[in-house]
């Protein structure tokens, strides 16, 4: 009995092999029923894969940069109250910058953040003294030509404790640039004005395309100017409730594509936002 069950099994597989060897037998010639023929040997497709945009690249070396150095990284809100991104940072109420032409205003005392500034006075509400943080994030501005777009990034610095001075500031700093653009680039702080801080600096660093001699990029004048930084002013202090007597503290901020333009040698910022996959992947 049970063997002629067994025999039965092994007929019925023998013929389904036999008739599958026969298609496959076909298909050398590549004729598999009315398929069209399948060379086995050819490399498949590779799906395309993705990767992190270049500005998210910057950003996070920046990050990485100073957290070395024990910053961290703190948020704070795209829609920002005119208190923080303008009053508490010392930012008086006819500063031009706070224009409806230069600043989008979502209703009254309600803006899109124009600078990643506001956070500091977010952080400093919140913790007390040695504070030292970073912040990347989108700021907006109404502007729209070659070098500016309504959107961009942002990178903020803060770091507050006793005894913080200028000299602080400029080795922070120094090292900063130096690890972005290698150590042989050469860096110079001018003078400059921010409500926010006093003194007030720009940093310039040699132009990266011709190292100082002049040409199209550095207008030149063989510097690039690549941050905005300062000295805390004693009154945003005064917002943050910090005692002026025992802190003092420096602040910086610069755009991140900017840097990711520089560093790339792309010339039109449009193209960072574009989104353009034949540009992006190229990073
Ligand atoms: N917030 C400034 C801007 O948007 C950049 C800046 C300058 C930030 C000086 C700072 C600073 O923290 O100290 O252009």
């Amino acid at each position: 009995m049970l063997g002629q069950a067994a025999n039965k099994v092994k007929a019925a597989l023998s013929k389904a092999l036999e008739a599958k060897k026969a298609t496959l037998d076909g298909a050398e010639d590549g004729k598999v029923g009315e398929r069209a023929p399948v060379d086995l040997s050819l490399p498949g497709r590779r799906p395309p894969v993705g990767h992190s945009h270049i500005v998210a690249q910057v950003a996070e070396e920046l990050v990485d940069i100073f957290a070395e150095l024990g910053f961290q990284v703190a948020q704070g809100p795209d829609i920002e109250t005119e208190y923080y991104n303008f009053d508490s940072l010392n930012t008086p109420s006819d500063h031009p910058a706070r224009d409806s032409h230069d600043t989008f205003y979502v209703k009254p005392g309600v803006v899109l953040r124009t600078h990643t500034s506001p956070v500091q006075m977010r952080v400093m509400e919140k913790i007390k003294p040695p504070v030292a943080v970073v912040v990347p994030g989108r700021v907006y501005r109404v502007d729209y030509d070659a070098s500016h777009s309504p959107m961009f990034y942002q990178f903020e610095g803060l770091l507050v404790d006793e005894g913080v001075s200028f000299a602080d500031l400029k080795g922070t700093l120094n090292h900063f640039i130096h690890k972005v653009f290698g150590a042989k680039v050469k860096t110079r702080f001018r003078p400059h004005f921010f409500p926010f801080t006093e003194p007030s600096a720009e940093v310039d660093i040699s132009c990266s395309v011709c190292s100082g001699s002049g040409c199209r990029l550095c207008k030149h004048s063989g510097w690039i100017e690549i941050l905005g930084c300062g000295m805390v002013h004693p009154n945003v202090f005064g917002y943050a409730e910090y005692d002026t007597e025992k802190y003092t503290g420096f602040a910086f901020g610069m755009g991140v594509d900017r840097i990711a333009m520089l560093r790339h040698t792309i010339p039109t910022i449009h193209h960072v936002y574009d989104n353009d996959v034949r540009f992006l992947e190229q990073f």
